[in-house]
């Protein structure tokens, strides 16, 4: 039952290509302006073909890596062209890093207008950035870095409106930033570190709403940094925004450089701010109060410059987040804040002839007590050292109570720090720093691929194996919200390379721990069924949020099907079977083969694939949450009207209540009523009941499915079918029959499609 797809089958596209292929040779020879191959079909353009030809022509490729971009293009989208990926015939990804390539990016690249990801990074490709980039509007990702790059980065770039991510660090990149690089709305992160960049910083970068990440650290700049740091929301797009409010500045790298003028006023403005590198510029001016309030500020290095005045004591606020600080070389004074001073070692402060009270060999001459007060100036601190003088024996004793006083403190903090440790276990926010670096999970026993969340921190898990997209892709992906619940909420996102994914956030406060989460996260990966909506991977953010990503069903829920269709567009009663007997196999697979109760079987989480085939969502969910959470969502359910009637007294779902719900589901489907649409304050199973009694039957069933079309309803199928789902509602849950026996029942009313078909599923799955 766990058995992984084939790998060929993931690709169902590329399998009828070859089929087209095999089957029809003639048709590629005879082709015209787009050459036929192999691949999501098809063909790919003439443009893109010379394109890629003239990219190749000018790369240099001294291992041959690009020896498969031989033929006439026929196999270029088949996959079998060496880092292309084609969707309808047009390249949208080129990925080709650590290739040992050479000689120049072609400008032709222009020509392959449907771009998204240019990767070719880790190689020896030298020349200027095309300028054609710009002709790509559909450009999100471009990795350029550790390459020979030079001249300037073309403004063009600018035009590039998709334009996400944005990496040409450690090239020998010159001239200025183009500020027509913040044109683009989109643009996440902007890496040009470890170039030869020169010029002011332009405002226009500064203010960007979007920008999460900027690193232009290693060049020439110079000039002040512009005071135009924005707290402007942007469009509310991404994922990412949608989780944590609005994209804001939360890396920003500008060391060593050579820019002066002050800290900017507008910096502290930055809410979400963690990393903030100015070191080895020539900055001067005081160091800005207000950066004691960026709470989640976790490195401040402002090392190498020319400040000068006190270190303000509202830093020392930061002491828990900070992991680390540097003021060393500058022109500080007066007295390092004590909290500081404790977690930071003298080499955080070295260098500043005025500063005092870091290290025993730079002490404050003013008398430790009372505590010199924050806002005394140095020349003041100075001036009570000059007037007082102690006696060595006065001296003796002050020595000795710093010492034991640090003594205490010390131990104090040791017996801290080893209790939050290990409270923190099982808490969260154990989010790692680390860049994106994938391992293979040993435990679990499955395939699955734990990815860190990139810069953001946080963990990705990939339950399938290797998926084709990373944290940072996932955070990108372009999100909108398709409906909440009480767990959470969904949302369509489409990933960089235009793939579509459902992710659910779960309300963090409901959810489970993070331990007991992965542990039934690892169980729910496992279960593969064709009618259940396979869980294909986890996200665990670094201040506890908590995604699932699931296969996104393009039919949407059964509830959207039947209830909110446009008039006339009847549903056939054997499209209706076929989602009832779906989703009793379904469940039944639930019941018997994992032991999992859904708790919520709803017809909103019943979906539906592309041939209508239903696919239970949420089941095993009550796993990840908290028992409060699942029983205000049994409470949900009654109002909706799919619980069984013993739950508002047991509130324990059990097999026998979802029972009851698939039979809601059935009677659903025969009567077109949705369960909450009360006639009479009855529920449907007790309206259902009431005209049956009166034996009106046939003035249950949905009209469309008595006008006998084609595939419709033949001899007693409807009335049996009807009498099954009664059974299922029977307010008795020992009378109630089990999923198993709904689906044996129901394929003996209506024989199809079904065992045979089913196994052909799990091989498309
Ligand atoms: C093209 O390259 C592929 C892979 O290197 C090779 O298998 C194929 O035979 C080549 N085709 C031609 C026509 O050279
Ligand atoms: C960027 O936008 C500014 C106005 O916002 C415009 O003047 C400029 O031409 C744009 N640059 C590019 C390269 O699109
Ligand atoms: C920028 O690029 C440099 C060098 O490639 C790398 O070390 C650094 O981590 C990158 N910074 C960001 C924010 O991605
Ligand atoms: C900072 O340096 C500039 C010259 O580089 C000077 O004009 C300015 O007055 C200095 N500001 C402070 C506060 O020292
Ligand atoms: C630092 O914390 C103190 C209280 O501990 C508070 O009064 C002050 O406003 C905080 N400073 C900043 C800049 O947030
Ligand atoms: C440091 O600041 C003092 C005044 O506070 C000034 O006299 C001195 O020249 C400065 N030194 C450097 C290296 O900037
Ligand atoms: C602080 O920066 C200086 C360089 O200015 C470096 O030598 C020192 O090791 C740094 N200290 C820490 C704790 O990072």
């Amino acid at each position: 039952m766990l058995r992984p797809a084939p790998a060929a089958a993931k690709h169902p596209a590329m399998l009828r290509a070859l089929l087209l292929l095999l089957l029809f040779p003639p048709l590629a020879a005879a082709a015209h302006h787009h050459l036929h191959a192999a691949g999501d079909g098809v063909v790919i353009s003439q443009a893109d073909y010379q394109g890629l030809q003239a990219i190749k022509h000018d790369l240099f490729d001294p291992y041959g890596f690009l020896r498969s971009w031989n033929d006439t293009g026929l196999a270029a989208c088949s996959g079998a062209w060496a880092g292309i990926k084609c969707v309808q015939g047009n390249v949208v990804a080129i990925t080709l890093p650590w290739r040992g390539l050479a000689g120049r990016l072609s400008e032709r690249i222009g020509q392959l207008t449907q771009l998204r990801r240019l990767s070719l990074h880790d190689n020896a490709v030298a020349g200027p950035i095309p300028t054609s980039l710009g002709f790509l509007p559909d450009l999100r990702g471009v990795y350029l870095f550790n390459n020979r790059f030079s001249a300037a980065i073309p403004a063009s770039i600018g035009n590039c409106v998709a334009l996400q991510s944005f990496d040409a660090s450690n090239n020998l990149l010159t001239g200025a930033v183009p500020p027509s690089v913040a044109n683009s709305t989109r643009l996440m992160r902007l890496n040009l570190s470890h170039n030869s960049i020169s010029g002011d910083i332009p405002p226009e970068v500064a203010s960007s709403p979007s920008l999460v990440f900027l690193d232009l650290s290693h060049n020439k700049l110079s000039g002040h940094i512009p005071d135009a740091f924005a707290g402007s929301k942007a469009p509310s797009t991404s994922l990412k925004e949608a989780i944590t409010g609005s994209y804001r500045l939360v890396f920003l790298d500008l060391s060593h450089n050579s820019l002066d003028g002050p800290i900017p006023d507008s910096l502290p403005g930055l809410s979400k701010l963690q990393v903030v590198d100015l070191a080895g510029n020539k900055i001067n001016g005081t160091i800005p109060e207000k950066l004691g309030s960026l709470a989640d500020l976790k490195t401040l290095d402002l090392s190498g410059n020319a400040l000068t005045g006190e270190i303000p004591t509202s830093l020392s606020n930061l002491t828990t987040t900070l992991q680390a600080f540097n003021v060393s070389n500058n022109n500080l004074s007066g007295v390092v804040p004590a909290s500081l001073a404790q977690k930071f070692g003298p080499s955080s402060f070295a260098g500043n002839i005025q500063l005092c009270g870091y290290s025993a060999s730079a002490p404050c001459p003013a008398a430790p007590s009372p505590a010199p007060s924050a806002t005394a100036s140095p020349a003041q601190v100075v001036g009570t050292a000059r007037r007082r003088r102690f006696s060595p024996k006065e001296f003796a004793l002050i020595i000795v109570g710093i010492v034991v006083g640090a003594l205490i403190l010390l131990a104090f903090c040791c017996l801290l720090l080893c209790f939050l440790t290990t409270k923190k276990g099982s808490g969260a926010g154990s989010g790692k720093q680390t860049t994106t670096t994938t391992k293979k999970a040993g435990d679990g026993g499955g395939a699955a691929e734990v990815e860190s969340g990139g810069e953001v921190g946080g963990k990705l898990v990939h339950l399938d194996g290797p998926m084709a997209f990373t944290a940072d892709d996932l955070l990108c992906a372009t999100a909108e919200i398709m409906g909440k619940s009480t767990y959470g909420t969904v949302y369509k996102a489409t990933l960089e390379d235009g793939s579509l994914v459902a992710v659910k956030r779960l309300r963090e406060k409901i959810t489970k721990g993070h331990k007991d989460f992965e542990a039934e996260a690892a169980v729910l990966g496992k279960i593969r069924h064709p009618n259940l909506l396979p869980l294909r991977a986890y996200y665990l953010g670094p201040k506890g949020e908590k995604l699932l990503v699931l296969d996104l069903m393009p039919n949407g829920s059964l509830s959207a099907f039947l209830h909110g269709r446009a008039p006339n567009t009847p549903i056939n009663w054997e499209t209706r079977m076929t989602i009832a007997k779906g989703t009793a196999r379904g469940l039944a697979f639930l019941h018997d083969d994992v032991s999992i109760v859904h708790g919520n079987l709803t017809s909103s989480n019943v979906l539906l694939d592309d041939n209508t085939n239903p696919k239970i969502a949420d089941f095993g969910l009550s796993r990840l949450m908290t028992p409060a959470a699942n029983s205000s969502v049994l409470a949900a359910a009654g109002a909706l009207g799919y619980r069984a009637p013993e739950l508002s007294k047991l509130k324990k779902a059990s097999a026998k209540t979802d029972v009851y719900s698939l039979g809601v589901i059935i009677l659903e489907l025969l009567t077109g009523k949705p369960p909450a649409d009360t006639t009479d304050g009855m529920d449907l199973p007790q309206w259902v009941a009431s005209i049956v009694k009166e034996e009106w039957t046939s003035e249950v069933f949905d009209l469309e499915l008595m006008r006998g079309a084609d595939a419709g309803p033949a001899g007693d199928e409807l009335v049996d079918t009807l009498k099954l789902a009664l059974h299922c509602v029977d307010p008795s849950p020992s009378v109630r029959p089990d999923a198993r026996e709904v689906l044996r029942q129901l394929e003996q009313i209506r024989p199809g499609p079904s065992e045979e078909d089913s196994a052909g599923h799990v091989a498309n799955e």
